[in-house]
């Protein structure tokens, strides 16, 4: 089973609006309610491929309830310790007109020292069962910024991979824990970094050159391998993801910019790679699917989901090449 931490979940609420009016009174014609937070997307994704993931978040009021019940209906199973603030509500209304969509998300609830110790016990009870941890996400107010620092460390000890998918300070502090797995996006890693590592360029984004040594990217994902991270996967949108570990540096590139919704596709790619640690897959294949898994959920209007038949064509068109030895 695979653990994934969802400290911060959601219900996610969309209005599909005809033309909406910013000034005036909007009528929904369809409207969807779903459990959301990257952990909740990456446990559907990796039981859409598979595997066996237990949900282990934080659930507070009404709105908590409503995840449960949600999840429940999803059929995901999950341990939702409670809490005494309301789960955060994010609000998408989708302008058919337009074409365009407007996203309102809350902060989240304080979460106390307390109700994280009461969490932390559970997920401490359930690690013996676990083959793999996910922390994924940001941290809800209150918490400190190392609780995924904690909590790798713990996993870690018990001897149970980590994969880690935040940013910021929890993700510095994270990393020195030792996951098996830290995936940042390129503008995480640049913000780590404090400086860019990519330029806009007609077509695309290249990599700042680098005077010499291994490029921007790869040096940047080198401090966090140098922090304590066994292996750094960074994914860059359309470009794909470039894997700095121990063993060498590879480049996994989708064979096409997929038009769609690219939001989510970070979640099926910690889905993946969290799927191919557990599994024992090589590098390349990890990268190929996770690739491939990426692109199928950019191209799914809804994060979190993608069409099997999607992920199977893409599958046989990544490329995965070694860019150089560690
Ligand atoms: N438009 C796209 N076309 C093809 N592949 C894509 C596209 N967008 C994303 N991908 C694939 O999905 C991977 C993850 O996307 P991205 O880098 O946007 O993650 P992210 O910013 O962490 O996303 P999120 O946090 O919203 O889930 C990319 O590395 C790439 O392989
Ligand atoms: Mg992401």
């Amino acid at each position: 089973m695979i653990l994934v931490v969802c400290l911060n979940p959601a219900l996610d609420v969309t209005h599909d609006v005809a033309a909406v009016d910013w000034a005036g009174v909007n009528r929904a014609h369809t409207v969807h309610t779903r459990p959301g937070g990257k952990g909740v997307n990456v446990a559907r994704t990796l039981r859409a491929i598979g595997a066996d993931a237990l949900v282990l978040g934080l659930a507070g009021g009404l709105t908590g309830t409503a995840v449960e019940a949600a999840l429940g209906r999803l059929g995901l199973p999950a341990e939702l310790t409670r809490i005494e603030g309301e789960t955060r509500r994010t609000f998408t209304v989708v302008d058919g007109q337009r074409g365009t969509s407007a996203l309102f998300n809350e902060p989240g609830p304080d979460v106390g020292g307390g109700e994280f110790g009461a969490f932390r016990a559970r997920y401490e009870a359930a690690l013996p069962r676990a083959a793999a941890v996910v922390l994924s996400g940001s941290l809800p107010p209150g918490l400190p910024a190392g609780a995924y620092a904690t909590l790798a460390g713990l996993a870690t000890a018990a001897g149970v991979p980590v994969v880690l998918d935040t940013s910021g300070e929890p993700l510095r502090l994270g990393a020195a824990a030792g996951p098996a797995i830290v995936k940042p996006n390129l503008a995480e890693l640049e913000a780590l970094a404090g400086r860019p590592l990519c330029a806009a360029r007609a077509g695309g984004l290249a990599e700042v050159a680098a005077a010499d040594g291994p490029d921007p990217v790869t040096a940047a994902a080198g401090d966090l391998v140098a922090a304590g991270a066994e292996a750094v996967v960074v994914s860059l949108g359309p470009g794909g993801l470039r894997a700095v570990t121990a063993g060498g540096v590879w480049q996994a590139v989708p064979p096409a910019v997929v038009p769609g919704n690219p939001t989510g596709a970070g979640d099926a790619v910690v889905a993946a790679l969290t799927f191919g640690l557990v599994s024992g897959q090589p590098w390349e294949e990890r990268l190929r699917h996770a690739v491939a898994l990426g692109a199928a959920t950019a191209a799914a209007p809804v994060a979190g989901e993608f069409r099997q038949a999607d992920y199977a064509r893409v599958l046989t068109g990544v490329t995965v090449s070694r860019k150089e030895a560690a």
